[in-house]
This record gives C-alpha cells, structure tokens and sequence, in this order.
C-alpha cells in the first residue's frame, strides 16, 4: 500500500511516500529555517507564506523521487496537529483537495504520535509496553504505549519544552534559530562544568519537566542578577562553548534521570524516543553510556526532526485498525476519518 504524507505544521514542509509503514521511497523536506534564522524562532506568518510556496514543489519532488504517479497512491495521511494553525491548514487542505479530486482516501494524523512511530520504522521487534520520550520544540513528555495507538501521559513539561530552551539560549547568545545543532556542535569544545546550573523540579510531580527557571539562570550567569535585556551582546566564543555544553549538560541529564526514574516505575526495559532533540548525537551517546540495562530506539536518519515518512507510515497502522473497526473505512473521500484521539493531542 502506497501512502502519501503530508507535514506542515511548524517550519518545514515535507511529503513523503512510503510503502506498507515501514519502506520510505522518498522524504522531502523544504526547511524554512534559513528565513527564521535571524528572528531567534520561527515566525508564523512567514511560516505559512513559504508552506503555500513549497507545498506543491514538495508533493511532485516526493512523487518523482518515489517514482510514483498520484493515481498510484492508495492513501493520503497530513499532520492535523498539534502544530501552528495556518501551517497545518496548508498540508491538510492539499491533502484533502487531492484527496477529493483524486478520490483517494484521506486521514488526518497527529504529530505527535507520529514522532513516536518514526523509531519504529527501523524496528520491528518492540515489545509492548514500552516508555515513549518527546523530546522537540513544541513538546516534552513521557508516555507509557501500551501498543500502537494506546498511551497514557505519564509527565510532561509545565512550561517550555527541551527544544524551546535550547532555541531560546542559543537566541540569548545571539545564536541562530535552530539552537540545538549549534548549542551541540559549541558544547564540544566547552567544559561542561564550568557553569552551575539545575534543570527544574515540579513539587510532587517528580517525572515532570520544566526548563523555563534553566534558562533564566542561564541568562543570570551570563549576565548578571540585575538584567533586562534578554540577549548577552559581548561573549567570547569560549565563554559561548562553556555555557552551551554546561546548559546541554543539565538538560540532558535531567532528561536521563526522569527517564530512568520512569522506566522503574512503570516496569520497562525499552524507551522509544521522537521529536527533533532526539537528532541529538550527545544525548543518544549519554544514554547508551548511562542506560545500557535499557532498550533505547532512536529515530533513523532524516527521522527526528519534523518529516512526513513518520506521517505516511504510522498512516498505514490507523487505516488497517480503520478497515477492521469501521464500515466507512474504505469509503473514499468525501467521508474523512481522523486518527482517533489521544492524549498526545494537547
Ligand atoms: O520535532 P521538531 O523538528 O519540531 C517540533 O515538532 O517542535 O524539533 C525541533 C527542535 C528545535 O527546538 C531544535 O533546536 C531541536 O529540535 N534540535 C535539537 C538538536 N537538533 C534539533 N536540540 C538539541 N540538540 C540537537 N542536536
Ligand atoms: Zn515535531
């Protein structure tokens, strides 16, 4: 079964098409991070404006590169959110206007859940139940998957999410926007140490997250108790690898320890991680240093940060539990199913 899917819903616009869930024909991805560079995160509007410039371009470059014609296409999945509003509006209405005059099936999928199936796309062997880690811009939290689409939200950030923060520190060190690459390829050269800094606690919530008191500590270090200006204008680069690898330092190794404190609780061996932070070399080294007695399951390559191969193929999971539990399943267009609710969806 041939899947075509569909990803606007932050800065890049990305089609892909993949065969039976797992086989990836093709993965384009249009970034837009260049235009957002120099604003310090990404601008919706302009977001949206370059969505309706790329989409088309995208959807032919997915189908050439896949070798594949639209008539071939059996199904057609796009990201319906969580993500910026206008943005995803860009993906769904082509996913849908295809649909409609192609009469080719249409399900909307969550984004979320679907950075958590892009580990799986590489591995067929995991066994339920497992812990699942999304770590991106948008989002931080752990979910315990009972199986392919039934998860509870066992912790999440309660205020801004582990890719924000690194965006938002490399922003203060007048950085460009995305920080995490950078912040990372800094981080080498810095010492680790040489900033004290602590990731949050919540009070009672052990497993949550909250990085917003990190990164306001980082900009007191940097600049002093007494400031108002949320940007350091004069560091030195040694100064700028020093923070960047004591600020990755304590962000990851919170991430560790609810990780660990997690897969204890809840009793599981394996952690399947998704959202871009997973790109991260740093932080996938540090688990197989400190969590060997874990299964990690990382992203495989162009599978961490925002594509559609991870729509497209979690597409074809929700379309065959569709055809066994729903009459309308194989209704084309005009009837448009979307993938059923879950608490990834906030
Ligand atoms: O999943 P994603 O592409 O978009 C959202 O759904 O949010 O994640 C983008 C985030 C950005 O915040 C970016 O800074 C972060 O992933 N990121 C990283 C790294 N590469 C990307 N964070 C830390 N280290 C990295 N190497
Ligand atoms: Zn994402």
């Amino acid at each position: 079964m041939y899947i075509l899917g569909i990803e606007t819903s932050c800065d890049e616009t990305a089609a892909s098409i993949v065969r039976d869930g797992k086989e990836i024909l093709s993965n384009v991805i249009a970034s837009q991070a260049d235009q957002h560079e120099i604003f310090g995160g990404v601008v919706p509007e302009l977001a949206c404006r370059r969505h309706i410039d790329a989409i088309i371009p995208t959807l032919k470059q997915a189908l050439k590169e896949a070798s594949l014609t639209l008539d071939q296409v059996d199904l057609i999945a796009a990201a319906y959110g969580p993500g910026l509003i206008g943005a995803l509006h860009i993906g769904v209405t082509s996913a849908k206007a295809l649909s409609l005059s192609k009469k080719i099936p249409f399900l909307a999928i969550n984004h979320i859940e679907a950075h958590l199936y892009a580990a799986l796309m590489s591995h067929q062997d995991v066994l339920f139940p497992c812990l699942g880690a999304v770590l991106s811009g948008g989002h931080t939290s752990l979910v315990l998957i009972e199986s392919l689409g039934t998860y509870s939200l066992i912790a999440e950030t309660i205020d801004d999410a582990i890719g924000e923060a690194f965006d938002k520190v490399a922003k203060m060190m007048g950085l460009p926007y995305p920080g995490g690459p950078i912040l990372e390829e800094l981080a080498k050269q810095g010492d680790p140490y040489s900033y004290s800094l602590k990731a949050g606690h919540v009070k009672k919530k052990p497993l949550d997250f909250s990085f917003s008191g990190l990164k306001t500590a980082v900009l007191y270090k940097l600049k002093g108790p007494n400031t108002n200006s949320d940007k350091i204008e004069s560091l030195s680069l040694s100064e700028k690898c020093n923070m960047a690898a004591s600020f990755q330092r304590v962000a990851f190794q919170d991430v560790l320890s609810k990780i660990l404190l997690a897969a204890e609780t809840y009793k599981t061996k394996t952690v399947i991680f998704g959202g871009g932070v997973t790109s991260s070399q740093t932080l996938r080294q540090l688990f197989s240093e400190k969590a060997p007695h874990l299964r990690t399951l990382f992203p495989g390559k162009g599978l961490s940060l925002d594509n559609a191969a991870m729509i497209a193929g979690l597409a074809f999971h929700k379309w065959q539990e569709k055809r066994e539990s729903d009459s309308f399943g194989l209704e084309p267009a005009s009837r448009i199913p979307i993938s059923s609710f879950n608490p990834l969806t906030h």
